[in-house]
């Protein structure tokens, strides 16, 4: 399938009365985080070096991530002239090294490291997908629909490949449940805060806690149940739990509360 490029982005229709400088400082931090999968293919192509189809599949996928990173990186260009991405994105990398040396998952097994995989685009999907409905900025509405897309396909390249390796390895639904909900507890982790706050001029110095609440106090509130429900889901689904079925539909329900809670705790806190 042929892949868009930056050029196929209606740049001319940039509406500056409708830019949220809100979503600004969430769209720095997220071209950040995607410029950095080049060295998340590294290291998949590192773990998975016995599966050449599956490494050539790594690289075109880090190659989209990356694509991500440079659309975003114009678009957060675009609406802020002072943004240096040079800068903020060299200071996110100094401090937020990957293990690229890894010869082995860092989730215990190649299937693990699927799921985990899986966890994270369903994680991008929604979060695209509540950006795409948080604005009324056209070009960058345009952008989230095009990359909450290919988030969406690259959950189905994982899961595909994920079924495959479920089958050779025989990880359990409860070992495949522990590997999803970690990598869900990560979602909460400094990667995304970090960058938020590598991006933002903050004069204080970098403090884990308060950085994370201040990203998650900004983009909690954008999700819609409808983001959740699918982006859960699709959670479910790796791990091997059908999102329709009561359980799955009362967990769902579970993680909307929680969301709602969080969002609502930290509805505070100043960004
Ligand atoms: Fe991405
Ligand atoms: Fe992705």
């Amino acid at each position: 399938m042929e892949h868009w490029t930056l050029d196929d982005i209606a740049w001319e229709r940039f509406d500056r009365s409708k830019l949220d400088p809100k979503l600004v400082n969430i769209v720095k931090a997220a071209c950040m985080v995607e410029h950095h999968g080049g060295d998340y293919g590294s290291y998949l192509c590192s773990i998975f070096r016995d599966d050449p189809e599956f490494c050539e599949a790594a690289v075109s996928w880090a190659e989209e991530e990356i694509q991500h990173g440079k659309v975003l990186r114009r678009y957060a260009e675009l609406a802020d002239p002072d943004f240096d991405f040079d800068e903020s994105f060299s200071r996110f990398v100094r401090g937020h090294q990957l293990p690229l040396d890894a010869k082995e998952s860092v989730r215990g097994s190649l299937c693990g490291e699927l799921v985990a995989r899986c966890i994270v685009e369903s994680g991008t999907s929604s979060y695209y997908s509540a950006l795409r409905d948080a604005t009324d900025e056209p070009v960058f509405k345009e952008i989230c629909r095009r990359v909450a897309a290919d988030e969406f396909r690259h959950y189905k390249l994982f899961y595909t490949h994920m079924k495959r390796y479920r089958e050779r390895e025989k990880l359990s639904k409860w070992s495949r449940a522990r590997v999803a909900f970690g990598r869900l507890a990560e979602s909460s982790d400094d990667e995304l805060a970090y960058a938020y706050y590598c991006s933002s001029d903050d004069p204080l110095p970098y403090d884990r806690r308060r950085c994370v609440r201040a990203y998650a106090g900004q983009t909690l509130p954008l999700y819609r149940f409808g983001h959740v429900e699918r982006g859960f889901g699709m959670v479910l689904k790796a791990i091997g739990i059908e999102p329709q079925r009561w359980f799955g539909r009362r967990l769902t329900k579970l993680a909307w509360w929680f969301l709602r809670y969080r969002a609502r705790q930290l509805a505070h806190i100043p960004a």
